[in-house]
């Protein structure tokens, strides 16, 4: 079987990140983790894939004169890697709709939320401040809209009453990792099978 390389792009712990390389090391997985991206050098995730061999760049966007010029860095280095989808897993850059049209329907997206509701940041104070019963986790495609794209899967948990944005935090991340190797491989498959 065909996998499809993927590209994960983190700004920080990668915990996600590790779900998706844990997934991808199954004989019928239909994505391999091809490439790991940080914009910020210091990202802890980066040594999780260092340390289990998967090539990594850091691509500070603060050594670009402009968003563009850092984008064009980026698309360069997904191609040098011969990347056919874009996983974002924690990476808190937003793209350009010139970036996002160049990868149309292969950009992914994890969003700690039951999309529509609480798009951006803040997601879990937001629901609890706003007495939410449900909340949850989403994985998207990208578009050119923040956090807007179509839904591949979604994940609900409750808001407990005595949660902390931390406890609800915890219980979201937990399915977060459950559904984001789920979404990337529904994605593989439809491009393998296209
Ligand atoms: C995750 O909870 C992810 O959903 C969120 O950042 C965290 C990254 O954790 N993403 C966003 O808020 C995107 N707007 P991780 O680095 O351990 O995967």
């Amino acid at each position: 079987m065909k996998k499809v390389r993927t590209a994960v792009l983190i700004s920080g712990r990668g915990s996600n990140m590790q779900a998706l390389v844990k997934a991808a090391m199954a004989p019928d997985y239909p994505a391999s983790i091809a490439l790991v991206v940080s914009n910020l050098p210091e990202a802890e995730g980066l040594a999780y894939a260092v340390d289990r061999g998967i090539p990594t760049r850091a691509i500070s966007h603060v050594d670009y004169p402009s968003r563009a010029a850092f984008e064009s860095e980026l698309d360069l280095t997904l191609r040098e890697h011969k990347i056919e989808i874009v996983a974002l897993a924690g990476f808190m850059r937003i793209l350009t709709a010139t970036f996002i049209s160049h990868w149309t329907g292969r950009i992914l997206n994890i969003h700690p939320s039951l999309l529509p509701a609480y798009k951006g940041l803040h997601t879990h104070e937001r629901a609890i401040l706003e007495g939410a019963k449900k909340h949850g986790c989403t994985v998207h495609l990208v578009t050119a809209e923040l956090d807007a794209g179509p839904i591949v899967l979604q994940a609900e948990v409750p808001v407990l009453p005595d949660d902390t944005s931390e406890t609800l935090a915890a219980r979201v991340l937990e399915k977060e990792h459950y559904i984001y190797p789920q979404a990337l491989a529904v994605l593989a498959s439809t491009i393998n099978m296209s």
